[in-house]
Parts: structure tokens; sequence; C-alpha cells
């Protein structure tokens, strides 16, 4: 089934427009711009209320994720113990941006609120693994460990 298969099999009503953008995450991973064009002529709404919604779904992607997805916590313990740091360290060091997934498609850089551990702050999850006490240097030597 192609993207626009699977959106026309909605009924052409708002309230399929959270259920679409889910399967096709569930399907391709992402949903892409050309995606959220198509289910904004087929539903008849403007483009930028699919957007809003997009801010609260955080489960949809708009790009396609990486082989390994990293988030680094931005939550107010994590940021006082040098999370941008961190952040920026990743940046330059593997080619991508926060919220972002680098060319070579190996990593994808994304940020979370809390990871409810703020006493080991400041946290990092690589694949799904909570790695606290970071620091810049010895997370960019785990990636490192983990992509190569
Ligand atoms: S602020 Fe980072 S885990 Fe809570």
């Amino acid at each position: 089934m192609t993207n626009k298969e699977i959106i026309e099999s909605y009924n052409k009503s708002k309230e399929s427009l959270s259920p679409i953008l889910d399967e096709l995450q569930d399907m391709n991973g992402f949903v892409s711009k050309n995606d959220i064009a198509q289910i904004a002529e087929y539903l008849e709404i403007p483009e930028k209320e699919i957007i809003i919604l997009l801010k609260y779904k955080k489960n949809i992607k708009l790009e396609k994720q990486g082989e390994n997805i990293v988030i680094v916590c931005k939550g107010p313990n994590c940021l006082k113990k040098g999370s941008i740091d961190i952040i920026k360290a990743i940046e330059n060091e593997f080619g991508v941006k926060e919220g972002h997934t680098s060319k070579d498609g190996k990593i994808t850089l994304d940020t979370k609120n809390c990871f409810k551990k703020c006493g080991f702050a400041p946290n990092v999850e690589i694949n799904g693994k909570l790695y606290s006490n970071c620091t810049k240097e010895n997370i960019v030597k785990i990636l490192k460990d983990v992509i190569y």
C-alpha cells in the first residue's frame, strides 16, 4: 500500500488525522512533508493544523530515524550540569543537529525534558539505555564505540 492509499483508506473527517499519522509513522518510521501535504489535501484542512497537532504527538517523527537514537535530557537539572555542552559535542563530532538525523543515517539526536533521574544529571539515553552523570567526553566515546 502506498502512503496515499493509506491516507485515503480513512474517512474524510478530522477524526482521521491522528490515526493516519500513527499508521504512517508505524509503517515508515516517520511522516514526510509530502505526507502532510497529502493528508491536508485529503482531509481538506490547512497543513498548519497538522503541524500544530504534531507538536503534541511526540511519537511522530518528521524525518527518517538514524541507526542510533541519542536522547539528551534538557530538564533543569541536566541543563545545570552541562547537557548543552553534551549536545554541542555530539553535534560537532557526528555532524548532526539537535532534532535531526546525520546525513550518513548513523545517528539521530533528540532531546527530552526529564528522565526522572535528576539526581544523576546529566542523563543521556543511547538506543534505549540510560547513561547517568555523563560528560561530553564520555558520551562521545560511548557513541564512537556504539556507532563504529
Ligand atoms: S532533569 Fe534530566 S533527568 Fe530530570
